[in-house]
């Protein structure tokens, strides 16, 4: 009785949520906290949105999901391939907002322009493709998929995406702060969240874009991707014990094609004996960032989760990164599901690398902080493992705080004991991903919205 009506407070707080354009429902705002100053909570975020669009598209209302996908497509800029002041072609904005004018109203979008630090979004045009494949998967409606504006889209994200720069490597390329941690972290260049969301969103661009003459040179440039990206990820990015092991005593200043230590990482960046003691024999893990001289053994959930849901992971890999979860559960997990990254930057870390922001001290908010939302993640991580006790437990951590504290953002300290500091309450993604969670794990035939097998076409 108690579950169920925590269910239903759950869905009642939801329904408030959802914003209507011209009539039409069209998404969810971040919060509706009565208490604390809107900011910019008031707007529907692409990211926030995906796990109350999963939730609705499985409840069977997928009029709210098709409304946002057509509506966010019309925001994306079509052209001024060159123009630094504008945000890119294909760029999907970070959030949107319901404006007026007179006679009428728009949806005015925020590409980072308008946010705290000006940092725009490199997720949110992965997380839309992935999203509209969700709605085809649930609806059948391929004919939204197909619609030559849709396809445009599609294309036009990849060209940003797959664009070549200065680099040569199969990551994509992105600034500090372009994802759900939105602030300095020490992030930029190829950080694992968004490299698991693009693994996603290329596989899922495969299965949307129609094989005809306009779209032969980007499916030619996607297929090409996916194997040097699957590779790179899997064996550079990947630590456990015997490749602790291997980097321990690997030899630097490696000259030419053959060298083992591509990136030339010193030993001494890596806190080993930290490490050595925290990793446990039959854990994994996929580093938080790559590049040269440095591999960031922070482990950041979003891109681990994900990486099991995509199959970016291979089997072996994600069993061991579940196995991580579960043996190392008051680090990773604690108090309320779940760590975004650990472990925290401290001290002259965090001063050096988050710019001594307050927000992000250690164990608060992006840095070390606990994220309710990343439930329905674990929940698809563990159950499409065939590990679903891991989802019930966590699911059964959540309940006992999430409906007492009023759905908060996040929270704070090493287990996750606190309610954020300046963590909004009543946040829509906290509330659906809940939701989420508790449907997929009771009716585990929806995972198919969201999991990839190993193979593509
Ligand atoms: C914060 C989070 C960001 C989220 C937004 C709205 O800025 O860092 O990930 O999308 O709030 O909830």
């Amino acid at each position: 009785m108690g579950d169920r009506s925590m269910v239903e407070q759950a869905w009642d707080a939801l329904e408030k949520t959802i914003i209507f354009f011209k009539g039409k429902p069209v998404g969810t705002v971040a919060a509706l906290d009565p208490d604390i100053p809107a900011l910019n909570y008031d707007q529907c975020f692409i990211r926030d949105f995906v796990s109350s669009a999963l939730l609705f598209l499985i409840k069977g209302r997928p009029d709210i999901v098709r409304n946002f996908l057509e509506e966010t497509l019309k925001l994306q800029p079509k052209t001024g391939q060159l123009e630094c002041l504008k945000p890119s072609r294909g760029l999907m904005p970070a959030s949107f907002k319901i404006a007026s004018i007179i006679g009428g109203e728009y949806l005015k979008p925020d590409f980072g322009d308008h946010a705290i630090g000006r940092v725009a979004p490199a997720d949110a045009c992965l997380w839309w493709i992935i999203l509209l494949r969700a709605y085809v998967i649930s609806t059948d409606d391929r004919a939204l998929a197909h619609r030559s504006d849709f396809q445009e889209g599609i294309r036009l994200i990849l060209e940003l995406c797959l664009v070549t720069r200065f680099d040569m490597y199969p990551m994509v390329l992105v600034p500090d702060g372009a994802s759900m941690i939105d602030r300095r972290m020490g992030l930029y260049g190829h950080p694992l969240d968004i490299q698991s969301l693009f693994y996603a969103a290329l596989r899922a661009s495969l299965e949307l874009l129609i094989p005809n003459q306009e779209n032969q040179m980007i499916i030619h440039a996607v297929n090409n991707r996916l194997d040097p990206l699957l590779k790179q990820l899997q064996e550079n990015y990947w630590i456990d014990p015997d490749r602790l092991n291997v980097i321990y005593r690997f030899q630097v200043e490696e000259y030419g094609e053959e060298a083992l230590n591509q990136f030339n990482i010193y030993s001494d960046s890596i806190p080993f004996y930290r490490l050595a003691k925290w990793l446990p024999e039959a854990g994994g893990y996929l580093a938080g960032n790559l590049g040269p001289s440095q591999l960031d053994c922070r482990f950041f959930a979003i891109g681990n989760l994900m990486a099991i849901i995509s199959s970016l992971a291979n089997e072996y890999q994600s069993h061991r990164i579940l196995n991580l979860i579960e043996l190392r559960w008051n680090d990773l997990v604690g108090h309320m599901p779940m760590k975004l990254c650990y472990p925290a930057l401290e001290d002259a870390d965090w001063r050096t690398v988050t710019g001594a922001d307050p927000k992000n001290r250690p164990w608060s908010y992006h840095n070390g902080g606990s994220w309710p939302v990343l439930l329905w993640m674990l929940t698809v991580a563990a159950r499409k493992m065939n590990r679903a006790e891991l989802a019930h437990h966590a699911i059964a951590i959540a309940e006992r705080r999430l409906l007492h504290d009023h759905w908060p953002e996040y929270y704070d300290g090493p287990d996750g004991r606190l309610i954020g500091k300046e963590a909004r309450k009543f946040q829509t993604w906290t509330i659906a991903g809940y939701l989420l969670a508790k449907e997929l794990l009771a009716n585990p035939h929806h995972l198919n919205l969201i999991t990839f097998d190993t193979e593509w076409c």
